[in-house]
């Protein structure tokens, strides 16, 4: 019995000794994103932390447990299936089916026209009308997106960028038309340009004034649409893109910071428009380091706003986030294993504390969703809510080891790079340089050099794979005839319209854009005489120029 180990230390260097005597299997025993792990973690890899410092309670500063006080015992988190095809009238009854089956939020995903800000009938436009969402050029087609749809009852996230001061407008006046007013109207737009000239790349004005566009929202939403989330600061598409955690939380949270520092410099007193800032993050398969990300991000979040930005608003210091499972861990190879991936990582999402949610489809790697493959997507989120019990208990895992220890190992990694970012002139200058892109591109090329090597295992890709495997699920196909029967509705509402009007507010916008007034205003105007998005658009075009990005090799 003398032999016992005095305190942790001692006993940790004995087990060390036995336990080395016994050979691990030949795996790499690292996250996802190439952070070694070790193989056990104890109170002596968190030592120095401090419950009241670094931890906090649930819905108090510095967050890191949660933004709620009572999280999903009060409020399940939001299941919010992105969602949008073919013709508004197509998406409207997606929409319905989807809040019929229980899910409870909308989130529209526009097609590509749309997201590059021009109209069906455009020559661009020419094979992709409603393909990868729904085809969106006018506010007759908003009207027609959430007809039967009450507003002024649900929250609807829109996934848009450089246009997204046409689409909230597009909804705003949809509203109206319903009898909702804007102060009623609660919902988010992408609106983040920043990680589109970062991993996405559908940008279409050069940074100044697309930072114009975003503060003007911020500056309107806080008078106009108070319950609006003007932004949604996005890692997703980051990590989509290759990027690791560490990355996509440092890079998103950079972008965040560099927002926060528009609104300011716009005139804007912080706590107007910081309350309203929202985050998106991917929830990638490796569980523990997804979990500790969004817990460094709520801390971090919380710290600078408060002790850089001054915020003294506690709802500014909030990271509020939505999160959607890891599209790029999804396999064309045995789909239905995705069913699986994504409900690890929804597990992850919600034990770290998402404020609302987006499951995959199985066969979204694929293609857009069939009904069956939503349903058992949005299925996946209820048994978690409802079955497991993990949304009884908040952050039930703090105080892990392992969860802590990682949770700093992020926040400390996340900080390298805010001073890099710093030194290299901000995140401006960090896109000009290539300096984002080019890390992501690097993650991207050791994660596939991993797979290739079979360092990393892909289940049923390159291990466990069906050799003569069939493709054996539904997959939705678009009818190419939606493309002609938008094409038509536009021609007809451009002769219906009082083009009068559609002109003279145009040429109000164009005045507004060539000022330095908030042009929100005048984008509503525009929109309520029916004038059409790539009408719109292709005045500040004109005026602000296009983006162009500089190739490196
Ligand atoms: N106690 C008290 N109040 C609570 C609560 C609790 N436990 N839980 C929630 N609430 C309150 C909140 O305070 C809020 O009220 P408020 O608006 O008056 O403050 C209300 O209940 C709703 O709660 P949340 O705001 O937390 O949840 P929402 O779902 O409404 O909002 C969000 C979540 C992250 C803040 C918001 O920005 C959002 O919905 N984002 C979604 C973004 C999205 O869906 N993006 C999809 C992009 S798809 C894409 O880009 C990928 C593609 O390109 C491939």
């Amino acid at each position: 019995m003398n032999d016992q180990p005095k305190g942790i230390k001692e006993g940790l260097e004995k087990w060390r000794e036995c336990r080395c005597q016994m050979k691990d299997r030949d795996f790499r025993f690292e996250t996802v994103s190439g952070m070694e792990v070790k193989d056990l973690y104890t109170p002596l890899d968190i030592e120095d932390l401090d419950y009241e410092r670094d931890l906090g309670f649930p819905g108090e500063y510095p967050f890191t447990r949660g933004v709620y006080r009572n999280m999903y015992r009060g409020r399940l988190w939001t299941m919010r299936q992105f969602a949008g095809f073919a013709t508004a009238k197509e998406s409207n009854k997606r929409y319905k089916y989807l809040l019929e089956k229980g899910q409870t939020g909308l989130s529209v995903a526009f097609d590509m026209p749309t997201i590059m800000g021009y109209d069906s009938d455009h020559p661009r436009s020419l094979g992709e009308v409603g393909r990868v969402g729904v085809a969106i050029d006018s506010l007759q087609d908003m009207e027609t997106l959430f007809d039967g749809i009450p507003l002024d009852k649900v929250s609807t996230s829109m996934t848009i960028n450089a246009p997204a001061a046409v689409i909230w407008c597009m909804y705003i006046a949809t509203g109206e038309k319903q009898g909702v007013r804007p102060e009623k109207l609660t919902g988010t737009i992408q609106n983040d340009i920043l990680k589109e000239y970062i991993a996405q790349k559908s940008w279409i004005f050069p940074p100044e004034p697309s930072m114009r566009l975003i503060t003007d929202i911020f500056a309107y939403a806080s008078r106009h649409v108070p319950k609006w989330n003007t932004i949604s600061i996005s890692g997703y598409h980051i990590r989509e893109a290759g990027s690791t955690a560490v990355q996509e939380l440092a890079f998103t949270l950079a972008d965040g910071f560099a927002y926060v520092e528009a609104g300011i410099k716009a005139g804007l007193n912080v706590d107007d428009f910081a309350p309203r800032l929202s985050f998106f993050f991917n929830a990638h398969i490796d569980f523990f380091e997804e979990i500790a990300k969004y817990r460094a991000a709520r801390r971090i979040w919380a710290r600078r706003m408060k002790e850089k930005y001054g915020a003294k608003d506690p709802r500014s210091w909030l990271l509020r986030f939505h999160t959607q499972t890891a599209g790029c861990s999804l396999t064309a190879q045995q789909p239905e294993n995705n069913i699986v991936r994504t409900a690890y990582e929804a597990l992850a999402a919600v034990l770290g504390g998402t404020q609302s949610l987006h499951t995959n489809s199985m066969d979204e790697v694929l293609a857009l969703p069939t009904e069956k493959a939503v349903q058992i997507a949005l299925r996946t989120q209820q048994i978690l809510a409802y079955e497991t019990g993990v949304a009884n208990v908040i952050d039930p895992l703090a105080g892990s080891y392992y969860v802590e220890a990682l949770t700093n190992k992020m926040e400390e990694e996340a900080e390298k790079y805010f001073e890099e970012i710093e030194k290299r002139g901000g995140v401006l200058a960090c896109i000009e340089q290539n300096f984002f892109q080019q890390e992501i591109a690097d993650a991207a090329y050791r994660y596939q050099r991993a797979l290739d090597s079979k360092q990393r295992i892909l289940v049923g890709v390159n291990e466990f794979v069906n050799p003569d495997e069939k493709l054996e699920i539904e997959i939705l196909k678009i009818d190419p005839k939606i493309e002609q029967e938008q094409v038509a509705r536009l021609q007809k509402l451009r002769r219906e319209r009082d083009n009068i009007r559609v002109r003279e507010t145009l040429e109000a916008l164009r005045r507004a854009c060539e000022g330095t007034e908030n042009v929100i205003p005048y984008i509503l105007d525009c929109v309520r005489a029916y004038a059409t998005e790539g009408e719109i658009i292709q005045v500040m075009r004109e005026v602000f120029g296009e983006y162009k990005e500089k190739p490196t090799f």
